[in-house]
C-alpha cells in the first residue's frame, strides 16, 4: 500500500532498492537484479555472459521449458543431460561427454527445491573454460553445503510467479558477484541506458525491469521469511509422516549436503507397486477436488527441442521415467492439517 500510496508504481521508487539489496544478502551474492520474471533472469543472464548464435549451453531435460527457451532466445542451442536419480538435478558425471567445441556454459537447475551438485559441475565448468547459470528459480533460499542458492555459480536467477516461495504475480531476479557483470546486467535491463548519462544508450537493451509495487510485495515477505519457511517446512514433514510406508510412493531424495527448499511437495508413484499410474492418481485426486500437478514433460521430446535432441542422439533415462511418474502436491503456505491428512488419505485409499 506504502508503494501504491507514494505513487511511484513503475520501476523507480525505495522498494526495488531496498528488495534488491536485501535479497543479495539472503542470496550470499554482492547485488541481485529484480526483473520482470523468471524466464527473463535467465534471458538477461545469457545475455549477460555473452552467449550467442552457434553456442552450445548443456541444460538438464527435466525442468521449466523456459530454461531452455531462454537459451533458443540468444539463437543458442541447449544440449539436454540427464539428472541424476539422488538429486533428480543435471547428472555432473555425464556433463563431460555432451561438451564440443561450442559448448559455452552449463545452466543447473534446483529442480523442485533440491540444488544441484554445484561444486562438482563448477569443477567441470573451470576445467573446460564455462560459465555456469544457476536456474533457483524453485529454489528460494535452499542451501548447498551450507551456501545458499544464488551464490553457487557465475549468475544466478530467481522466479516470483504466483506459485513460489516468494511472489509478486509475475516477478524474477539474478544474482552475481562480479561488479563488470552487474553493470552490464543492469544496462541491458534498463534498454542499454548509460548509468551516468540519461537517455544516451550505447548498447542495445530491453525493458527487463520490475516495479516498485512488485519488489514492495516482496520486500513484505522477506519480513516474514523465516514464518514462511517455516510453515512450509511443517508441510513437507507432515506429508512425508502421513505417506511414508505406503507400497509404491516415492519421496524426492535429499543428498547429504543439501538443505532444499520446500517448494512443492512431490513423490513419485510406482505403478507396478501402488497398482495405478501417477495419471490415474491424479484424477482420482482430481475428483475430490485436489489440485495436482505433474512433473514436466522431458524437454527433449517436446517439438520445438526434439528434433534436434534425436540428431545429437540424446538418451536420458532417468529424466523420462521421473517425467512420467512424478507429481506435486499442493504446496502452499496457508494449506491447513487436516487438508493435508485428507489429501494423504486418498492416496492411501487409492492403491490397488
Ligand atoms: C526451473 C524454472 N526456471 C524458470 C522458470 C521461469 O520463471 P517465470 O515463470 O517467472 O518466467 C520457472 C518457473 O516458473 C522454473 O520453474
Amino acid at each position: 500500500m506504502d508503494a501504491i500510496r507514494s505513487t511511484w508504481i513503475s520501476s523507480k521508487g525505495i522498494y526495488v532498492k531496498r528488495f534488491e539489496e536485501e535479497f543479495a544478502g539472503l542470496c550470499g551474492a554482492r547485488a541481485a537484479i529484480g526483473v520482470c520474471n523468471g524466464t527473463v533472469a535467465l534471458h538477461l543472464a545469457l545475455l549477460a555472459l555473452g552467449a550467442r548464435t552457434g553456442d552450445e549451453v548443456l541444460v538438464p531435460s527435466l525442468t521449466y521449458v523456459a530454461t531452455a527457451n531462454a537459451v533458443r532466445y540468444v539463437g543458442a542451442e541447449p544440449v539436454f543431460v540427464d539428472v541424476e536419480r539422488d538429486t533428480w538435478c543435471i547428472d555432473p558425471a555425464q556433463l563431460e561427454e555432451s561438451i564440443t567445441r561450442r559448448t559455452k556454459g552449463i545452466i543447473a537447475v534446483h529442480l523442485y527445491g533440491h540444488p544441484a551438485d554445484m561444486d562438482a559441475i563448477n569443477h567441470i565448468a573451470a576445467v573446460h573454460g564455462l560459465w555456469v547459470v544457476e536456474d533457483a528459480a524453485e529454489a528460494h533460499l535452499a542451501r548447498y553445503k551450507g551456501r545458499p542458492a544464488g551464490s553457487l555459480a557465475s549468475i544466478s536467477t530467481f522466479s516470483f510467479y504466483g506459485n513460489k516461495i516468494f511472489t509478486c504475480g509475475e516477478g524474477g531476479a539474478i544474482t552475481l558477484d562480479d561488479p563488470h557483470l552487474e553493470l552490464r546486467a543492469r544496462m541491458l535491463r534498463g534498454q542499454g541506458m548509460d548509468p551516468e548519462r540519461q537517455y544516451y544508450f550505447p548498447i542495445t537493451g530491453y525493458n527487463f525491469r520490475l516495479t516498485n509495487v512488485a519488489c514492495a510485495m516482496l520486500c513484505a515477505q522477506l519480513e516474514r521469511s523465516e514464518q514462511i519457511i517455516e510453515r512450509r517446512r511443517q508441510i513437507f514433514s507432515l506429508y512425508r509422516d502421513m505417506l511414508t510406508g505406503i507400497p509404491g510412493i516415492g519421496f524426492q531424495p535429499s543428498a547429504v549436503w543439501a538443505e532444499p527448499a520446500p517448494w512443492l511437495f512431490s513423490i513419485t508413484v510406482d505403478e507396478s507397486e501402488y497398482g495405478c499410474s501417477r495419471d490415474e492418481l491424479m484424477n482420482l485426486l482430481a475428483e475430490q477436488g485436489i489440485e495436482t500437478r505433474p512433473f514436466f514433460i522431458a524437454l527433449h521430446r517436446l517439438p520445438p527441442f526434439r528434433e534436434e535432441s534425436r540428431r545429437r542422439g540424446e538418451r536420458l533415462p532417468v529424466t523420462d521415467h521421473l517425467s512420467t511418474t512424478g507429481m506435486s502436491l499442493p504446496t502452499y503456505t496457508r494449506l491447513k492439517d487436516r487438508e493435508i491428512e485428507s489429501i494423504a488419505q486418498v492416496i492411501r485409499d487409492s492403491r490397488k
